[in-house]
């Protein structure tokens, strides 16, 4: 496959003609070449399941973890493959023991439900959960960081953010924050779930503890992909979800070695859970080549270019303003917008219904935002077609 021009790699992508699909931040289109390699691969586990899962699999399992770990600025033995992002994050809090008394401190952005999990370890441990207010419209990374530092106190033992705001898509400045943390004594925890593909990731230069990603988004990889970095201090913390035949490391095997199962005994005991398809993972190296051919830092320009359009066509456009900051260290390629006052959640509803334009309405009730994904396989003309379909609802 040559995808060398935006046009042939757009029509390489399975869309369907009649969406218009600006959401990406959700779940990205599947390449041809990815879906093409995941079948294969079902097939083959369909028609000889125990060859395909015991002897075939293996070694596909370790490359595609190779992969993912040279794409991500890691080693192969610090990636557990998980099915998500709330799977990662999930193993985490429920693995990483804390003092009674302990804060864990998030910032006010925080995915819903990855809050919710931190307020039921916190529950659980006798630890409490503090949130405080990401400025609001930074106009430089140095103001997050001082919210955050002045947000943390000696009670302070973890510390968990996204490195994307889901609702807003401001990058926060992932390396600076561990930093802080790390020089305080505080663990941390990030969630990259809008990360890989999105920006370029360098795990192992990143001073935190665990750091959570997905594949299914912006590296338009198959949905049961996400991953789960760990640094060397947090190895022994992490306690598998699901008691499986992982559980026992295979004898004469350090817990850090390759072994036949196409892991290391650790990795093994995290991502074993019983008979199940893991062909999505095998499916990563598809999806790093499919940009990779594109060149990754030339589609994340070309991500960058068209929310630059997005926001010149859509800022002041029948009331939205945006509220992703314009600064290119705190913005990449999803841009949101508040909407006027009295609409919300139906403005997604009817984007869908009438113009089969699929755009979210994130934030909170309070102050809704419309996001606005442009991957590289999105247009201009797209764009258009949102800005066209905005007016005919606010007639
Ligand atoms: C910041 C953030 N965290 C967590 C998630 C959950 O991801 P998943 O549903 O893949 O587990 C999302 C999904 O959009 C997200 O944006």
């Amino acid at each position: 496959m040559v995808a060398k021009t935006w046009a042939n790699a757009r029509d390489q992508l399975m869309r369907d003609p009649s969406v218009t699909n600006l959401n990406t931040g959700s779940c990205g289109p599947l390449p041809r070449p990815v879906f093409d390699r995941v079948t294969a691969l079902r097939t083959r586990l369909a028609s000889a399941p125990m060859d395909f899962l015991s002897r075939q699999l293996p070694p596909l399992l370790w490359t595609a973890r190779e992969r993912l770990a040279e794409y991500t600025g890691t080693r192969p033995h610090r990636l557990a493959f998980a099915t998500n992002v709330t799977g990662a994050i999930n193993l985490v809090a429920s693995s990483v023991r804390l003092a009674p008394g302990a804060e864990i401190l998030l910032t006010d952005q925080e995915y819903a439900p990855m809050r919710w999990c931190w307020e039921r370890a916190a529950r659980r441990q006798d630890a409490v959960v503090r949130t405080f207010r990401l400025p609001a419209q930074p106009a430089d990374p140095a103001e997050v960081v001082e919210a955050a530092v002045a947000a943390m106190t000696p009670r302070t033992r973890l510390f968990f953010f996204s490195h994307v705001v889901s609702s807003t898509g401001l990058v926060l400045p992932a390396a600076r924050l561990a930093e802080e943390a790390r020089r305080r004594g505080v663990l941390t925890v990030v969630d990259g779930a809008q990360a890989p593909g999105f920006t370029g990731l360098d795990l192992d230069g990143l001073a935190c503890d665990y750091y959570a990603g997905s594949g299914h988004k912006w590296l338009l990889a198959p949905t049961g992909v996400g991953f789960l970095h760990f640094g060397d201090d947090q190895a022994d913390v992490l306690q598998p979800a699901q008691v499986s035949w992982g559980y026992h490391a295979p004898a004469g095997y350090a817990p850090d070695e390759r072994t036949e199962f196409g892991s290391t005994p650790r990795l093994r005991n995290l991502e074993c859970e019983g008979t199940r398809d893991l062909c999505p993972w095998l499916a990563v190296p598809a999806a790093i080549d499919f940009q990779a051919e594109l060149g990754h830092e030339r589609v994340r320009a070309r991500m960058r270019e068209l929310a630059a359009f997005t926001r010149e066509r859509l800022s002041g456009w029948h009331g939205l303003e945006p509220v992703t900051p314009e600064h290119p260290e705190l913005s990449g390629a999803m841009t949101a917008f508040a909407l006027p006052p009295g609409t919300g959640p139906e403005v997604s509803r009817e984007l869908w219904r009438r113009f089969r334009i699929e755009v979210p309405v994130t934030g909170s009730p309070d102050r809704p935002l419309l996001r606005v994904s442009t991957h590289f396989h999105n247009t201009e003309t797209e764009v258009e077609r949102l800005a066209e379909a905005l007016k005919e609802l606010s007639r």
